[in-house]
């Protein structure tokens, strides 16, 4: 699973993966696994990962490096990374596979139909690592901490479920804050330069393909943690 292929060998290779489920048609709420279609609403754990262990969302997931190195690092919960581009998740989803991690699985889908494959109540902690931070003007409601997001997330979360915001965009990362305020969600720590203050030696710390390319050009990642209730 070396690097260097290309895309259609990529997607032939993910819809082999065991711990990969993709949702290939946007209009119908169906998941294809490597062993073919499968309903994983509610069953994550009686399908997937057969251990009674606490459900992890990395959203936006990309490569999916937190799911993969939290998954390492915290063998006693699950992780599911979640995006749309099937070649990024490849690269996470392999080194899962070669490192025997069985509480790693990644799901291609829209995060807007994540209703349609938890069930209430099923996703214990949810991570947003460097999402589009949508700045053009009238697109706010694209960002992932929007209120229509933090309504759907709390349609699957458990009510003491909390999420986990990562950015280097300093404007993705104070407008998520007044919408916690606006919303009334408690705002359980925020860190405004986690590698100048923050603990970069824990899980804030994990790198992500994104963060490397300083998009925003802040140079500076940003951490925000709230509470879905
Ligand atoms: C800026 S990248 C960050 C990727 C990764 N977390 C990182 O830090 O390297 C944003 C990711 O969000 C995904 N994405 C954007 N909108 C999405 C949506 N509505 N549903 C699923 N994934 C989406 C994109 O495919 C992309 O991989």
């Amino acid at each position: 699973m070396a690097g260097g292929k290309g895309k259609q060998a990529k997607f032939a290779e993910l819809g082999q993966m065991p711990n990969v489920f993709q949702n290939f048609d946007y209009k119908k709420p169906e998941l294809v696994g490597a062993n073919g279609p499968i309903e994983l609403k509610g069953k994550w754990d009686e399908l997937v990962f057969k251990n009674g262990k606490p459900i992890v969302l990395e959203l936006a997931c990309g490569r999916g490096e937190y799911a993969v190195n939290l998954g390492k690092a915290f063998p006693e919960n699950n992780y599911i990374g979640i995006d749309i581009k099937g070649n990024r998740m490849y690269t996470g989803a392999g080194q899962a596979l070669e490192q025997g991690l069985g509480n790693v699985a990644f799901l291609r889908t829209r995060i807007e139909l994540l209703d349609h494959f938890f069930a209430p109540g099923e996703v214990d902690t949810i991570w947003i690592t460097f999402p589009d931070p949508h700045l053009k003007k009238g697109a706010e409601k694209n960002r992932l901490t929007a209120p229509r997001f933090i309504e759907l997330y709390r349609r699957i979360a458990k009510h003491a479920a909390t999420v986990n915001l990562k950015t280097d965009d300093p404007i993705l990362h104070t407008w998520s804050a007044e919408t916690c305020t606006e919303l009334g969600l408690p705002i359980l720590e925020r860190i405004d330069d986690i590698y100048k203050n923050g603990r970069p030696d824990g899980p804030l710390g994990i790198k992500t393909y994104y963060e490397g390319l300083n998009i925003s050009g802040s140079n500076t990642s940003m951490y925000l943690k709230f509470a879905l209730h």
